[in-house]
């Protein structure tokens, strides 16, 4: 039951034969000619929503000089994709242990984590707390003032608040320069975020004062981290050969682990003789590829329609055709084009002209009914056309907008693998775990095979892979590196004796 899109440059249709949104169309009978023109110009319409192999190594190739313009020195302040050390050299070797708190803020949820590291096994007790949309976008004080009074709550009914203070690990989610393992500059906002006062400041300095102010609770904050990090490590205490971390969820990014050697702009910075091993984890950042125009042949009219309603025009074009926060989006656009043009929803265009008004989850849950449902009733299909306020929904619009869903999908899974494809291309190391999370991998029902087949045909034929969920990377991942750094504290100062 799949649908094949297939890539003939000269024609790039959408090939529907012996599918079973074809099977529906079918059923439809005599008025298949009318559908047949109906179906061609929604074909016409959405055909640049489909990449081909080729412009997809393009990109690849397009990302690589970005990698390498984020890592030398002379061009790192110019670059699209950051390239952001982690400080983050070693990846858990199994025998941390110890107890350590976790925060993680990146998206609409904040959480505080508890968790208990024995005997190779992680255990976790946690809270998630709201981070309510005015916090999201209100001064950087009353945002940090919220997290520490969500840690305080956490830590009360743990009751934790009058012990020795944890080691904590922060997982902050958003581009970070960092200045070592506890202090991270925020370099911009994404996802929505935008509170004032915090672009440019140390968020752990942020996060040290709140907790001043409030005077009832203190902390060892002993790492930052991005949850691509996170997720990478989470991975690695699993299954060592774990290189690489990947998030698609709210937002996208990902981490890997480079030779020093390749990092320019680290140079004057470390010391060669500190005994540590030859590599770091970068935070790639790779979700502002773009943003210095090496996405324009990519991009469509909906792309760049999603980009200019959202609070950060011309920023993270990369992530805005792959994540959460956008995909409903771009579905939702593409859909009140077909309405316009009287061929979708009888060219009612009024319930689906609302900004935000198609949530990414409607199109796993619609790809998920094309899956499932082999009678073809589109039954949860329908009800989210009319829970939307739209009318008289007929079958040949549910297929129809099963098909947008699923070419913008197709389209995230493919432009993610050729990032993925581009990092192990650079890593030329055999055989890489990578470990991947989000709400997006973990959800939709086609990304992770669609995925998983894309950058096979996309990496070079020497390497191998696997993917690898990440159980909970911003979490665990947090406590992890805040034991690997513990332990590596510990070890030095015994050498120090
Ligand atoms: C942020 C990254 C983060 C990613 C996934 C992006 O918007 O810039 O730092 O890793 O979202 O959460």
């Amino acid at each position: 039951m799949e649908i094949i899109i297939e890539n003939n440059h000269s024609e790039r249709r959408l090939r529907l034969d012996n599918t079973p949104l074809n099977c529906a169309i079918e059923k439809h009978g005599r008025k298949r000619s009318v559908h047949q023109m109906i179906r061609d110009r929604i074909d016409e319409i959405t055909r640049s929503l489909v990449v081909c192999d080729e412009t997809l190594r393009r990109m690849m190739a397009s990302l690589e000089a970005a990698f390498n313009k984020g890592l030398a020195t002379e061009t790192a302040s110019s670059a699209s994709v950051r390239m952001l050390p982690s400080y983050v050299r070693s990846v858990p070797n199994g025998t941390e242990e110890g107890d350590f708190l976790a925060l993680d803020l990146g998206g609409t949820n904040f959480r505080v984590l508890l968790i208990q590291i024995h005997n190779r096994e992680a255990k976790m007790t946690s809270k998630i707390f709201r981070v309510p949309d005015h916090v999201m976008k209100g001064s950087g004080e009353a945002l940090f003032d919220h997290i520490a009074s969500c840690m305080a709550q956490f830590m009360e009914e743990h009751g934790l608040k009058n012990t020795k203070c944890l080691p904590l690990g922060f997982t902050f989610s958003f581009p970070c320069k960092q200045e070592g393992l506890t202090k991270a500059r925020l370099i911009n906002w994404t996802k929505g975020f935008n509170a004032s006062g915090v672009e440019n400041e140390d968020v752990v300095d942020l996060l040290r004062r709140a907790c001043h102010r409030r005077g009832d609770i203190d902390i060892d904050v002993v790492a930052v981290l991005n949850d691509t990090t996170g997720t990478l490590m989470a991975c690695a205490f699993k299954e060592n050969s774990c290189q690489v971390g990947v998030i698609v969820g709210t937002g996208t990014n990902a981490c890997y682990m480079e030779k020093l050697t390749r990092c320019g702009k680290l140079e004057t910075e470390l010391d060669p003789t500190d005994g540590l091993p030859d590599e770091m984890c970068i935070n790639t950042e790779w979700g502002a590829f773009g943003d210095h125009g090496e996405m324009e042949s990519l991009r469509t009219e909906f792309d760049v329609e999603v980009d200019q309603a959202s609070i950060n025009p011309g920023r993270q074009l990369f992530e805005k055709m792959i994540s959460g926060m956008y995909l409903g989006e771009i579905v939702r656009v593409v859909l009140a084009r077909l309405a316009r043009e009287g061929l979708l929803f009888g060219g009612d265009t009024d319930a689906i002209s609302k900004k935000g008004g198609f949530p990414t989850k409607y199109v796993s849950e619609i790809e998920s009914e094309l899956l499932e449902d082999e009678e073809r009733t589109f039954s949860k299909t329908f009800q989210i056309l009319e829970d939307l306020g739209i009318e008289g929904v007929s079958q040949l619009d549910c297929i129809h907008v099963a098909t947008v869903c699923t070419l913008v999908s197709t389209r995230a899974a493919h432009l993610t693998a050729a990032g993925i494809a581009a990092i192990l291309n650079r890593m030329q190391k055999p055989y890489v775990t990578v470990g991947v999370d989000g709400s997006v991998y973990r959800f939709h029902p086609t990304f992770p095979r669609l995925l998983d087949e894309k950058i096979d045909q996309l990496i070079d034929g020497n390497l191998e892979y696997q993917l690898m969920l990440s159980e909970d990377g911003s979490g665990r991942g947090a406590a992890l590196v805040a034991a690997v750094a513990t332990r590596m504290k510990n070890e030095r100062s015994q050498l120090a004796k």
